[in-house]
C-alpha cells in the first residue's frame, strides 16, 4: 500500500510541478483514497512524514481540495531527489554532477555555429553518463530564423528514443498547438531545459536545480544562435530553469505574464503534457490566451475564428 501511495504522491508531485493546483478525483477513487488512508494512518500512528500521514490522513477530503503546491514542497523538503540511471532493470547511482562544462563556438553563421554546438552537447560526457544505453541524448530542433522559441522541461520515453524534442503525446499536443498558431514545427524552435531524461524506477521526474545547471548553458547558446523574439516556457520547471528556481513560483500567477529573459520577451504557460491530463476548456483557454498574446507579440496574423478558439459557446 505504501508503494501505491508513493506512486500517488509522485503522481501528484508532478502535477504541481507543472503548475496544477488541484487533482481531479472521481467517487469511486476517493473511497478507495479513504480506506487506504485511514489504513495507512493506523500503521503509521503516531504521524510519521515516511507513512504520508500528514497528507492522506483520515480526513482525506483535504486532499481533494488541499493544494498540490503544499504536496509537492511537503514531498520535496523531507525527500532529496536521488539520481539513477537504470540499465537492464537494474538501477544505478550516478556520479555527482559538475559545473557546466566551458565551451565555445566557432565564428560563422547560425548553421555553423549549431551545428558546432550540437557537436558539443551530443559528444559531452555527463550528458552521455545520464543516458541509457541504446537511448539518445536529446537536442533542440527547428528554425534557426524562428521568431519564437518553445522550451519544454526533459526528455520523455519517447524522446530519447529519438533523439528529438516533443515527439511524444505532449509532443503531438504541442504541434497541435502550434498548427493552431498558423504555423507548423519548421517554422518554430523546439528545444528543453534538459538534454537527457531524468527518471526513476517509475517514470520520469522533473529534473533537479543541479541538472537544470549544467543543461542550461546549451539551451541559452541555442536561444542565442536563434535570437527569437519571444521565448515560450512550457510548464513551472522550464519557467524556474530560464527565470531561476524560485521555489514561491506559482504558475496560476506567472501564466499569461510578459517576463523577460535576458532582452527576449519570455511567455510561460502551461506544459503540454499537464493538459493532456487535466485539460479543462477554461485550461485549454488559457494556454490559447497566452499563444494568442504570443502571437500578437511576434506580428502573426490572427483571424476571428482564432481569437475565439475555447471560449465558452
Ligand atoms: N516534455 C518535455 O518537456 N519535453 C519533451 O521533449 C517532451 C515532453
Amino acid at each position: 500500500m505504501r508503494e501505491i501511495l508513493e506512486t500517488l504522491t509522485d503522481h501528484l508531485r508532478r502535477i504541481a510541478a507543472e503548475g496544477g493546483e488541484f487533482a481531479p478525483i472521481d467517487d469511486a477513487s476517493m473511497d478507495i483514497l479513504r480506506r487506504m488512508a485511514s489504513e495507512c494512518s493506523r500503521k503509521s500512528s503516531p504521524k510519521s512524514p515516511e507513512g504520508g500521514g500528514e497528507i492522506f490522513d483520515d480526513n482525506i477530503d483535504e486532499v481533494k481540495f488541499a493544494t498540490l503546491d503544499d504536496v509537492y514542497s511537503a514531498k520535496k523538503e523531507r525527500e532529496p531527489i536521488k539520481r539513477i540511471k537504470i540499465v537492464n532493470n537494474r538501477t544505478m547511482d550516478i556520479k555527482p554532477i559538475p559545473a557546466p562544462s566551458k565551451f565555445e563556438l566557432p565564428d560563422g553563421d547560425k548553421l555553423q555555429k549549431w551545428n558546432a554546438l550540437r557537436d558539443i552537447v551530443l559528444s559531452d560526457a555527463i550528458c552521455a553518463e545520464h543516458v541509457r544505453p541504446t537511448k539518445k541524448i536529446v537536442f533542440g530542433i527547428g528554425n534557426l530564423d524562428a521568431d519564437i522559441f518553445f522550451c519544454g522541461e526533459a526528455p520523455g520515453a519517447d524522446e530519447e528514443i529519438q533523439g528529438e524534442p516533443f515527439v511524444g503525446k505532449a509532443g503531438q499536443l504541442l504541434t497541435k498547438i502550434i498548427a493552431a498558431m498558423g504555423l507548423s514545427r519548421n517554422d518554430v524552435y523546439i528545444g528543453n531545459i534538459m538534454n537527457w531524461r531524468p527518471e526513476t524506477p517509475k517514470g520520469n521526474r522533473p529534473p533537479d536545480e543541479i541538472e537544470m545547471a549544467y543543461c542550461l548553458p546549451y539551451l541559452k547558446a541555442q536561444i542565442e544562435i536563434v535570437k527569437p523574439r519571444v521565448v515560450v516556457a512550457l510548464g513551472l520547471t522550464a519557467a524556474n530553469g530560464l527565470l531561476g528556481f524560485d521555489p514561491a513560483r506559482r504558475m496560476g500567477k506567472i501564466r499569461g505574464q510578459w517576463q523577460k529573459f535576458g532582452d527576449t520577451d519570455l511567455m510561460v504557460t502551461y506544459h503540454p503534457s499537464f493538459l493532456l491530463q487535466y485539460a479543462s476548456s477554461q485550461m485549454k483557454r488559457l494556454v490559447w490566451e497566452d499563444m494568442l498574446a504570443v502571437m500578437e507579440r511576434v506580428g502573426l496574423p490572427i483571424s476571428q475564428k482564432q481569437r475565439n478558439y475555447f471560449l465558452p459557446k
